[in-house]
């Protein structure tokens, strides 16, 4: 029987390894894609109803995943690293990820974590950094994404972002919401993020 975790995975990898990068590359290579699902309870987050038009806006390569996020949304483990002491409530009502793998995720991988972070419009994510080395993908565009001491960027879907280990980096959504396929390798994979620039 195919779960919807492993529909997921399945698409997850289809995504990563088509990407023409070399930092895509290299962390889709270290992935051993043969890891064990791990039964979760599932969990939900009232940012979740920004999936729906995540989906409409996601384009033709990056919707399938994005929509098979939102379609199977209440079998995830959703989860939250901060609390509104870090951010604010409204923050936390509009801020969500899922570890698809890792060593919380849906399936159980100690090297290398990876999953989905959603925010709500117009949130900022403010600057925050961490000891693993850290891939994204946006699947929706138009959020503006800061790395060091850079100002925010508008990243289109699709991009990769590499944040090496330690450096600061933050995000803020303008009037549409945002998804992105993260990865984490060669670090602490369950860390809360130390909060402010530095690194
Ligand atoms: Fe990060």
């Amino acid at each position: 029987m195919t779960t919807a975790a492993a529909e997921l995975l399945a698409a997850f990898r289809s995504y990563l390894i088509s990407l023409e990068d070399p930092a895509a590359r290299d962390f889709a290579a270290a992935i051993d894609w043969t890891m064990p699902a791990r039964a979760l309870e599932p969990a939900g987050l009232s940012c979740l109803g920004h999936l729906d038009r995540a989906v409409s806006l996601a384009p033709i390569a990056e919707r399938p995943l994005v929509e098979m996020l939102a379609r199977h949304r209440n079998e995830w483990r959703w989860g939250q690293t901060y609390a509104s002491a870090d951010f604010g409530q409204h923050f936390m009502d509009n801020y969500g990820w899922v570890e698809l793998f890792g060593t919380r995720g849906h399936f159980a991988n100690d090297r290398i974590a990876a999953g989905f972070l959603l925010l709500g419009p117009d949130i900022t994510y403010p600057d925050h950094h961490h000891i693993a080395e850290e891939l994204y993908v946006p699947l929706t565009g138009g959020t503006g994404w800061r790395k060091g001491e850079g100002g925010f960027v508008a990243r289109a879907s699709g991009e990769i972002i590499h944040h090496p280990s330690n450096v600061s980096h933050a995000m803020r959504t303008g009037a549409e919401p945002l998804v992105a396929l993260y990865v984490w390798r060669d670090g602490p994979l369950a860390q809360k993020s130390t909060i402010g620039r530095g690194g």
